[in-house]
């Protein structure tokens, strides 16, 4: 089976990985050249993902089966709607439903209009005088955010980028002004404390079928210092929890995700494709802090390669409408380190060597998938965005950290890691640091 492939990074890497173990064929369409992605292609081209009208043309002109889109930028474009309306059936929503991921506002507003559980408080305003008035009332710390997409960083949280009432209006301001996210609105919600995780799920309209629990690390630094960025590594355990979760706060979270996709159903959205939870388990329980519309990057490395069932015909279910509710996979930890270039987070150094020893790390038993990379005669180079995953599999945790650490010991240039992703004394710190917030809750 043909199979289009839309994105050019480990997400979209280790997506193609799982379709060639179902034998397919794939033809990707990328803007950098991933050189993972292209030697498992069929045939790629290298295109803004974002001209959704060029892509459908190349597309269809390749005869292709069915898509799996990567990124949200083509989601909210419209891609799938294109596509579709040219005969190619995708694994992905249509451009109403990405809302989702592409509008804080319609996820928040979904969410409180159906009475679904995990919902954080929210206003959303376009004037500016309105602001103060609100916060002096509201009493509570908050977070500002702009509607659209930012890539993770147009997020401000109080305590930590605000740090009084007069710098909360001073950001909505500059959101306003400046229509940061494309829309003159920002959202304001309240300020949630705890323990964040991602619950990725695969959605045919209708069945939710959840894949296991994984938290991403978002600062740059090790010990969770410095700026936020797209992540820079995440684990899962066997058996689908974290050591910090609960089987009922798992199943308490999957409720949360199938409420959503029965409210969007019932309002004439239906979502298919790939959901994405960003939750937060809290002293006032759990909270739901955003969704996404695809695959989570690096959290797409913790699950498709422990991924039992075959890809392609959940991606053939998924499209028509039959998924099973209980998608398996292996009983195994996973631990993800991203690679990334000099300066990420702040100003990344593109256009850098990256070295690697690709048949050493495969030795080491680590697997390997290409990020925003571009290869050029067969040399490596840095773009502004992360350039490796390099994933550790094994029965526990600390087997798969071991792992992954091997793997990097054959990766260097200009790039660096947090090592401390997914050692025993940071989920040590994440358990205890959950200990208190629960203790918190029942006092
Ligand atoms: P987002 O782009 O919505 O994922 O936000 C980026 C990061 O900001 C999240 O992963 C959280 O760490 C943090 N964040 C977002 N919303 C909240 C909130 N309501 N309370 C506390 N932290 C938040
Ligand atoms: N790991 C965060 C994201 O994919 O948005």
């Amino acid at each position: 089976m043909k199979v289009l492939s839309v994105g050019g990074g480990a997400r979209e890497h280790s997506v193609v990985e799982a379709l060639k173990r179902s034998n397919a064929e794939i033809f990707s369409v990328m803007k950098n050249k991933n050189p993972g992605i292209a030697s498992a292609s069929v045939e790629f081209v290298l295109m803004d993902e974002c001209l959704v009208e060029q892509v459908a043309d190349w597309a269809v002109s390749k005869g292709v089966d069915i898509a799996v889109i990567g990124p949200e930028g083509p989601l909210g474009e419209g891609l799938v709607d294109v596509l579709e309306s040219r005969g190619i059936p995708c694994v992905g929503p249509s451009r109403a439903a990405s809302q989702i991921e592409i509008s804080k506002e319609y996820a928040r507003d979904l969410m409180k209009r159906n009475n679904i559980p995990g919902y954080i408080e929210h206003r959303v305003f376009d004037n500016i005088d309105d602001v103060m008035p609100f916060l002096e009332e509201f009493g509570k710390d908050v977070v500002v955010k702009p509607i659209g997409l930012t890539g993770g960083k147009g997020v401000k949280i109080m305590g930590e980028h605000l740090h009084s009432l007069d710098d909360v209006v001073e950001y909505c301001r500059e959101v306003l002004e400046n229509k940061i996210g494309g829309e003159a609105r920002v959202l304001i919600e309240e300020k949630c404390v705890g323990e964040e995780f991602t619950l990725q799920a695969f959605c045919d309209g209708k069945t939710l079928s959840p894949m296991p629990a994984v938290q991403d690390h978002k600062r740059a630094y090790e010990g969770d210092e410095g700026p936020n960025t797209g992540g820079m590594g995440s684990y899962s355990e066997s058996g689908g929890l974290l050591p910090f979760l609960s089987r009922a706060e798992y199943d308490e979270a999957v409720g949360i995700m199938q409420r959503t996709i029965d409210s969007m159903r019932e309002e004439g959205t239906p979502y298919k494709g790939i959901l994405y939870g960003q939750f937060m388990l809290t002293a006032d329980g759990m909270k739901l802090i955003e969704y996404n519309a695809r695959f989570g990057d690096p959290e797409s490395m913790n699950v498709l390669p422990i991924l039992q069932d075959d890809f392609l015909a959940i991606c053939q279910d998924i499209v028509n409408g039959s998924l099973s509710a209980a998608v398996r996979f292996d009983n195994k930890a996973t631990v993800v380190k991203y690679v990334v270039p000099i300066g990420y987070g702040i100003e990344s150094r593109s256009g850098e060597k990256v070295h690697l020893d690709e048949s050493s790390i495969k030795n080491t038993g680590a697997e390997l998938y290409y990020a925003s990379v571009n290869e050029e005669g067969g040399q490596i180079y840095t773009t502004t965005s992360r350039s490796l995953g390099i994933v550790g599999i094994a029965s526990t945790i600390t087997d798969a950290e071991f792992i992954s650490e091997e793997g990097l010991k054959f990766v260097g240039g200009n790039v660096f890691m947090r090592h401390d992703i997914g050692k025993p004394d940071s989920i040590r710190k994440k358990v205890e640091r959950m200990e208190n917030i629960r203790g918190s809750r029942s006092a």
